[in-house]
């Protein structure tokens, strides 16, 4: 059984890079990739969103085998550094997630206007995903190494050198996303800012389309 449980955690540290570092890496830096710039952006956002919904699925199955594996040995739950950030990241990236599938059913000048926020939660997840598979690696060490970590055994420098290729990994994406160059080229349409007037008029209308009576005939009769 004890076997049995440590496959199942193992599941989490994978499912989490695999699902919060590379298929949320490669998600990020989508859009700088030159010979997208020459095709639709829609087709892009629909590979950057599929690319997330498998990211999100994938942290959601290595949240589950790592609470599982707790339950079933008793182990308390959100005790350590690690889980608290770890949470926090699954939780942004949930939110985050929710907002990119609302925003298409909103207008487009006020999607635009929210987009420097949703890249800036977008590079502060992929912080908080470094910090948590590097916190997470080395609280496992200190867990189960059967010799002491400062005499370096195997392990120790196979975890090691993962944590390392995890950061190098992260340090290109961030390299990526800071190099304008590489910035895809907006059209006016996608970057015109919204007014607090847009918004008031929106809802207006929406009001306006659920009344029996048009809102302009009460505007006359005033
Ligand atoms: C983005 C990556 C990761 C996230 C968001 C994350 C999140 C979490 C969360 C929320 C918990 C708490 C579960 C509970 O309390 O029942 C946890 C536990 C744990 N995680 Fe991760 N994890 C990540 C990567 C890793 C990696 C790479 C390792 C390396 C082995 C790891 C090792 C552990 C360990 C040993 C526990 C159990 C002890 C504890 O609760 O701190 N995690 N993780």
């Amino acid at each position: 059984i004890v076997g049995a449980l440590f496959i199942i955690f193992n599941w989490h540290p994978v499912l989490m890079v695999a699902g919060l570092v590379v298929l949320y890496g490669n998600a990020v830096v989508l859009f700088r990739v030159p010979f997208t710039w020459r095709q639709k952006k829609l087709t892009w956002k629909l590979v950057h969103g599929s690319l997330m919904l498998l990211a999100l699925l994938l942290s959601v199955l290595g949240l589950c085998a790592v609470f599982d594996n707790h339950r079933s040995s008793n182990i308390p739950d959100m005790y350590s550094l690690h889980s608290w950030v770890g949470i926090c990241t699954v939780i942004m990236f949930w939110l985050l997630g929710l907002a990119g599938f609302l925003l298409p059913c909103s207008p487009p000048r006020f999607r635009s206007n929210l987009k420097p926020v949703h890249v800036w939660m977008g590079k502060a997840i992929l912080i908080l995903s470094l910090t948590s598979c590097i916190s997470g690696i080395n609280e496992q060490l200190f867990f189960t190494l059967g010799k002491p970590y400062n005499s370096l055994p195997a392990e120790a420098k196979f975890a090691n050198s993962l944590g390392l290729l995890i950061v190098a990994f992260v340090l290109v994406v961030f390299g990526i996303l800071s190099n304008d160059d590489w910035q895809r080229p907006e059209t006016h349409h996608e970057s015109a800012p919204v007014s607090m007037g847009d918004i008031l008029l929106i809802i207006l209308l929406s009001i306006n389309t659920n009344r029996k009576r048009p809102f302009c005939f009460e505007m006359t009769k005033m």
